[in-house]
This record gives C-alpha cells, sequence and structure tokens, in this order.
C-alpha cells in the first residue's frame, strides 16, 4: 500500500469512528468528563478511538501474548513477571531490561498507546517473539482484535473495594491533589461512579466477568490470575504463570533459586526503589513513582466507612451471583 492509500484509508477509518462514537449512549462521570458506551464498557473518546483502531487494525500473531487487567489490579506486577519469565535466558540479573525501564515502558497498553492516532502504528520494535502487550478493555472486545487468533492473555484481577481506592490516589498523586478535603470529596464522587458502573473501564463486574466466562471456555487460552492470591502464594502462581506462557521452570531452575529471584526482582520494594521507577515518566507524562504505593489486601478498609463497604458488596455480590466468584 502506497502512502496516499495509507492516508485515504485513515481518513476512511476516522470518519467511521466519528459516526460510531456520535451515536454510542453517553454519560458523565464523577470528573464530569464525557463518557461513551461502547460493547457494554465505559471510556472517554480518545481512548474509544484507540480501542476502534486496534480492533480494526490489529494483526495478530500466533504467539503473542497480552496482559490484561482492570486498571490498578496489578497490571505492573503482572507485566513484570511476564517480562521476567519470557526474558529470564536472555539477560543476566545486571542488565535486566526491568532494572532500566519501567514494566508500563515495556509492555505498552495497545489502545492507550500503541493505536491512539492510527490502526496501523508501527510496530517494528515489537519483531522479537512472542510480542507482549497489555490491554484493559474487556474480553468480548479483546476478542474482537484478536480476530480468533490463538492468542495467550493473562488477566489479573483484585478486590474491587482496593481497586477503587488505588485509582483514587493513582488519581489524586496524577492531579497533585493534597487537601484532605479535596481528596476525600473526589473519593466519594468516584466510590458513586464505581457503584454505577459508570468510570473509565467500568463497570468493573462486567470487566471481570467477561475474562471469568473467557477462561472457563478457553482455560489454555486465557489465564485468570487474582491479585490477592498471588500475593499469598508468590512461588504456585508465578510458577502456573509460566507453565501457561509456555515457559514452566526446570527443575534445575528452581533448585537454584530461579523463582525467588524472579520474584525478588519484580516485588514491590524492589522496583519502587529503582532509579528509573523513582524519577523517570510514561511517555503520557505519568510519574513511574505513581504505580508503586502500599499493594497491600484489605488497605480499602482504612479509606471507605463501613456504609460504603456494605453497599458496594452487596452490588458485587448481586453481580457475581451467577458466577462462583467470590470477594
Ligand atoms: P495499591 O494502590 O493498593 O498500593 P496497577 O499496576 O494495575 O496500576 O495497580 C497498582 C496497584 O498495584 C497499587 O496498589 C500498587 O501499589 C500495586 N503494585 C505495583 N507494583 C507492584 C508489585 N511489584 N507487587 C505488588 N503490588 C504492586
Amino acid at each position: 500500500m502506497d502512502e496516499k492509500e495509507i492516508t485515504m484509508n485513515q481518513q476512511r477509518d476516522d470518519q467511521e469512528t466519528i459516526s460510531l462514537i456520535s451515536s454510542l449512549p453517553s454519560d458523565r462521570d464523577f470528573h464530569s468528563n464525557k463518557l461513551f458506551n461502547y460493547q457494554r464498557c465505559w471510556y472517554d473518546k480518545k481512548t474509544l478511538q484507540g480501542i476502534l483502531n486496534f480492533q480494526r487494525g490489529f494483526e495478530p500473531q500466533d504467539t503473542d501474548i497480552i496482559v490484561a487487567s482492570f486498571p490498578k489490579s496489578g497490571t505492573t506486577w503482572l507485566k513484570a513477571l511476564t517480562v521476567a519469565l519470557l526474558e529470564r535466558s536472555k539477560h543476566s540479573s545486571d542488565d535486566h531490561p526491568l532494572l532500566s525501564d519501567n514494566p508500563h515502558g515495556l509492555v505498552p497498553v495497545l489502545e492507550l498507546r500503541l493505536y491512539t492516532e492510527s490502526s496501523k502504528p508501527d510496530l517494528t520494535s515489537f519483531s522479537s517473539s512472542p510480542r507482549l502487550f497489555a490491554t484493559h478493555v474487556p474480553f468480548h472486545t479483546l476478542q474482537e482484535a484478536l480476530k480468533g487468533s490463538p492468542c495467550k492473555v493473562v488477566y489479573i484481577w483484585r478486590n474491587v473495594k482496593d481497586a477503587l481506592v488505588s485509582v483514587w490516589y493513582f488519581e489524586c498523586a496524577n492531579l497533585k491533589i493534597e487537601d484532605k478535603d479535596e481528596r476525600r470529596s473526589m473519593l466519594e464522587s468516584m466510590f458513586e461512579s464505581f457503584c454505577t458502573g459508570v468510570s473509565f473501564y467500568g463497570p468493573f463486574w462486567e470487566h471481570v466477568l467477561s475474562y471469568w466466562k473467557g477462561n472457563l471456555e478457553d482455560p489454555k487460552h486465557v489465564c485468570f490470575m487474582r491479585y490477592e492470591e498471588l500475593k499469598k502464594e508468590p512461588h504456585v502462581h508465578v510458577k502456573k504463570l509460566a507453565q501457561f506462557l509456555g515457559c514452566p521452570f526446570t527443575l534445575e531452575e528452581e533448585e537454584s533459586g530461579y523463582v525467588e529471584e524472579i520474584l525478588d526482582l519484580c516485588s514491590l520494594g524492589h522496583l519502587k526503589n529503582l532509579e528509573i521507577n523513582k524519577t523517570g515518566k510514561t511517555g503520557r507524562g505519568v510519574d513511574h513513582k505513581n504505580f508503586f504505593r502500599k499493594g497491600e489486601v484489605g488497605d480499602s478498609k482504612n479509606y471507605l466507612t463501613p456504609e460504603m463497604e456494605k453497599r458496594i458488596d452487596m452490588i458485587i455480590e448481586e453481580k457475581f451471583r451467577d458466577s462462583c466468584l467470590k470477594f
């Protein structure tokens, strides 16, 4: 395809995107940002353009690996672990890519970074196999972009209350909101958005259930991980992840302490204290340090009132009733 044809195709795609977006239901989130409902989830306009470009133009390779999550559910950790597992034969411990780049720099989000401007971005820097990408879209939306390819998808989720508090902290840090009352009022508005489901990439339950079903239907290609379980039994789950990715630990590796080495390399304490994560920024201008906070299970108890907890628990219980998922 010559350059003129590429430009014409892009213009046609942009036109289609504009008319599709204008036909979608819309609402406002806690910030009064306009969100659009596409395939049962909510996105701002720019993200939605990225999703449509991704669905239209992504050419999957059978060996691709996609790290998927609802935002603030353990994505950074899962990206680091996946990189560490796949790269373990290629690097020594002092020239590892995780020491010189943030996990989000190494594993870009398809719809937020690679496909924002065009349905045919330049992916030549992803020439080695397997290619490793990330996404925050739900499984049914991802499936459309994968076009039947047997890529492997690893999903991580966590307790909705901890995810909410983590999103809140992240937003306050990015917007540099320090005033106590302003922070509290933001948490309360965010809580409302989470409960109604009208939040960026929400509803939370729609997201988790889509991957839960994906894993039930095709466990060989969709791995369903939980942050709390990874925290509780990291050895067990990192070994399962290696197996799923097709790079299981050998007996020699296990005996020589490779599993611990990978867990240490990817631990919150280690990553947080690397220079690149103390001072660097992502391509979108987010301070790397904002991705690392406490990583504690149940921390939301310190911020949500018992009434808030009860309300959100009841919503999730009702939404998860037909699944075996428990909080
Ligand atoms: P808290 O805000 O509860 O501390 P995401 O990576 O999806 O943005 O999620 C961010 C959450 O994961 C934050 O949780 C952050 O502290 C935690 N996190 C980041 N890196 C981690 C790591 N290496 N191990 C465990 N948790 C990590």
